[in-house]
């Protein structure tokens, strides 16, 4: 039976992959402060419904169970983070600086770089209105990649903002927050569809003294602006309204804030100001980011930005946070395509072999060692004969094999082969634990 489509097994060699990137996004978090957390698998369906937007609601896993409570597997971590927060607002240490790594669920089209299940590794700061919060997580995005070894010729950060968005679309009278959100919406797919479609899409949303061709030309043109200059020069031609342009002035000394920041965090060569990013899930309200390989193949390998209202319309209570999310797919692929992550297959570092007369002595030098933190495999039962068992041992490929004969238990020694240097000698079992410790401080 093969498994669900979407869904993937992992045998040892893919869960050594996982794992060492597992532990590499969890050690990367623990440098810059954050604190693990997790939750539930399964939440209240209308955690999801309410405010994630309508993308991702559509591609819920969503039943209900025996007791007729309508609920969903986590399609994403943001909502539960909140939820959970959610609980002790009034007496959160602010900032709260969390991660978690955990299994997604979306019911996507299955494609390259996309599954239904997935996990992501997810960062938060929450309780920190300032640029700070954005910096450290765009920060610790990049170091979350550098860590592989990956570099800026690998892949880089587009940085956008959902608050310029918001005052390009004033700059044409549209303020209605369902109409920005639709317009935002259709902005986040405009790369992806034909331009006949995005002006059918615009026909029915603009307002009627908007006109689409006017609209769509001067959108075109603001999407590709990658400096500063060019975002005000841009603007400049839509409006001359005095408050606006003030507006549009303090946005960008904070755009140009976060990007001090980060040139000063050493992280200046992987980002890129890039308006085409707008997200896709509808509670961002300010930067918003994603990460890619350079040149852009592929989906994202990350993305995230702040969200300064979910808290207040999820739980009542305001509160700013900025987060982001790294999908395992997506860097799995590009790390296998640099081979950067091949060689974490863990072998067992002794494989014990006995003559049937010696194996209570084979398995208590097997626990003494184990509870040492050394892992050691031994024969089962079926194998009874020597070269059998030394056969067994050679496929394990561990780094030494011990051999316990009777002949050898009469003077209190074992033979100890190393499988890197084919040596072999004789030692008691006190200097052959002694041989193994020392290797594993070279090691350290
Ligand atoms: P997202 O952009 O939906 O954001 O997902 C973040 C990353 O998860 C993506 O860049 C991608 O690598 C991975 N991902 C998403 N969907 C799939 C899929 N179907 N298959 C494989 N990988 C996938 C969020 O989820 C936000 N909650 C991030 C966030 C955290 N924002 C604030 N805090």
């Amino acid at each position: 039976m093969e498994s669900l489509p979407g869904f993937r097994d992992f045998e040892p060699s893919a869960c050594a992959q996982r794992n060492a990137l597992f532990y590499g996004w969890r050690t990367v978090a623990r440098r810059f402060g954050f604190e693990e957390f997790d939750g539930p698998i399964a939440e209240p369906l209308e955690l999801f419904t309410q405010k994630s937007g309508e993308e991702i609601v559509n591609q819920l896993f969503a039943f209900e169970d025996k007791g007729g409570r309508k609920m969903a597997l986590r399609p994403e971590m943001t909502p539960s983070l909140v939820r959970i927060l959610g609980k002790s607002l009034a007496t959160l240490k602010k900032p709260t600086k969390l991660f978690n790594i955990t299994e997604q669920f979306r019911y996507e089209r299955p494609q390259k770089g996309r599954l239904r299940s997935f996990y992501q590794f997810n960062a938060d700061i929450v309780g920190e209105p300032s640029l700070s919060a954005e910096a450290e997580l765009i920060a610790l995005a990049v170091e979350s990649l550098r860590y592989f070894g990956l570099t800026e010729e690998h892949f880089y950060v587009r940085l956008s903002d959902r608050q310029l968005w918001q005052l390009w679309l004033k700059a044409f009278g549209i303020t209605d927050e369902v109409l920005v959100g639709g317009i935002l919406g259709l902005l986040d797919k405009w790369e992806r569809r034909p331009k006949e479609d995005i002006e059918k899409d615009l026909i029915k949303l603009l307002p009627s003294c908007v006109q689409t061709q006017t609209f769509f030309e001067a959108t075109e043109q603001l999407r590709h602006c990658k400096t500063l200059e060019a975002i005000e020069a841009c603007f400049s031609q839509q409006t001359t309204d005095a408050e606006l342009s003030e507006a549009l002035h303090q946005r960008l000394s904070e755009l140009e804030a976060l990007l001090h920041d980060l040139a000063v965090l050493e992280c200046e060569k992987f980002v890129a100001v890039d308006l085409t990013i707008v997200r896709g899930l509808a509670y961002y309200t300010g930067f918003v980011f994603e990460l890619f390989e350079t040149g852009n193949q592929g989906r994202a390998l990350a993305g995230g930005g702040r969200y300064d209202q979910l808290f207040e319309k999820l739980t009542h209570h305001p509160m700013p946070a900025v987060g982001f999310a790294a999908g395992d797919v997506t860097l799995t692929d590009l790390l296998n395509k640099y081979h950067l992550l091949s060689d974490y297959k863990r072998t067992a570092d002794v494989f014990c072999v006995f003559e049937e007369t010696e194996r209570d002595r084979a398995l208590r030098c097997t626990q003494m060692l184990r509870r040492e933190n050394f892992s050691v495999l031994y024969s089962f039962g079926e194998a009874k004969v020597l070269s059998k068992q030394l056969k067994k041992a050679y496929v394990e490929q561990p780094q030494y094999i011990v051999i316990f004969t009777q002949e050898l238990a009469s003077c209190g020694k074992v033979q100890v082969k190393c499988l890197a240097d084919e040596t072999m000698r004789e030692v008691g079992l006190e200097e052959m634990a002694e041989v193994l410790r020392k290797k594993r401080k070279i090691e350290a």
